[in-house]
């Protein structure tokens, strides 16, 4: 019943919070690799915490990805979210534009009547242009936008995954096969460890960047547990909100 299902949740929670050393998880119910609608759920949870934690005025840096995309598909209009701005934590990281980081940021902000800002950089940066890049103007700009966000929202992939959806090339594939990396998150990559064995170069922010921003996690399905644990090594967030599936797998139940 609805209660002990409740009850079971509570403890996943609790189980992760010890396990993975974040200050506070949300289980949903289901599991995101069987059935569409838990990616909805988490979209939910997630959209509740930022209401919860949103002051007036604050900036939201948001990332990219399928599940990012749901949180933003949940959220309805709100006193305090129509004073905020949203932005894109990072630039382009070559994914499709429904799931980029600037789409789902306008997204946010369209439905709950927020303000947004764009950043505007191409995937495949060479060292050479990021540097020019970041020189521009309108780029430190909004960059500098970015740095004073209050809360990050982002997603974890499955590193191999993540690198064929975004059509990385074979050799880059190989090295992330020989450097054993496991999880994805923000054009970093990292192995079962939770060390950073690759990084995307593109502007925005940087994993050490995070200091003194609230860092909700989103990820769920049990494909995901491995890249969950492996990238909470690297930095336990805030708030990691999961499904069950993702728990259980992660908590070997
Ligand atoms: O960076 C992590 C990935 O964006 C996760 O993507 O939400 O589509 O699984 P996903």
């Amino acid at each position: 019943d609805m209660m002990a299902e409740l009850l079971g949740h509570r403890r996943l929670e609790e189980k992760l919070k010890e396990k993975l050393g974040v200050s506070q998880a949300i289980v949903v119910a289901g599991d995101s690799d069987e059935e569409e609608w838990v990616k909805q759920e988490l979209g939910r949870a997630c959209v509740d915490e930022l209401k919860r934690v949103a002051k007036k005025g604050d900036v939201f840096a948001v990332m990219g990805g399928t599940t990012l995309a749901a949180v933003a598909n949940m959220v309805t209009p709100d006193e305090t979210l129509a004073t905020t701005t949203f932005v894109p934590a990072r630039g382009g990281l070559g994914e499709k534009v429904e799931i980029q980081a600037n789409t789902i940021s306008a997204e946010f902000a369209r439905r709950s009547g927020a303000s947004y800002r764009l950043l505007h950089v191409p995937d495949q940066l060479s060292e050479e242009a990021y540097h020019s890049l970041v020189l521009e103007r309108s780029v430190r700009e909004i960059l500098d936008v970015i740095t004073s966000s209050a809360v990050v929202m982002h997603g974890i992939g499955d590193a191999r995954r993540m690198a064929a959806r975004r059509d990385s090339g074979q050799p880059f594939i190989e090295t992330l096969k020989r450097e054993e990396a496991v999880a994805e998150a923000f054009g970093y990559y990292f192995n079962a460890n939770g060390e950073i064995i690759h990084k995307q170069r593109t502007i925005g922010l940087q994993l050490g960047e995070l200091e003194g921003k609230y860092v909700i996690s989103i990820a769920g399905g049990h494909t995901k547990a491995n890249a969950i644990l492996a990238y909470m090594k690297n930095r336990p967030s805030d708030v990691l909100v999961t499904d069950e599936g993702a728990a259980r797998r992660l908590l070997s139940e």
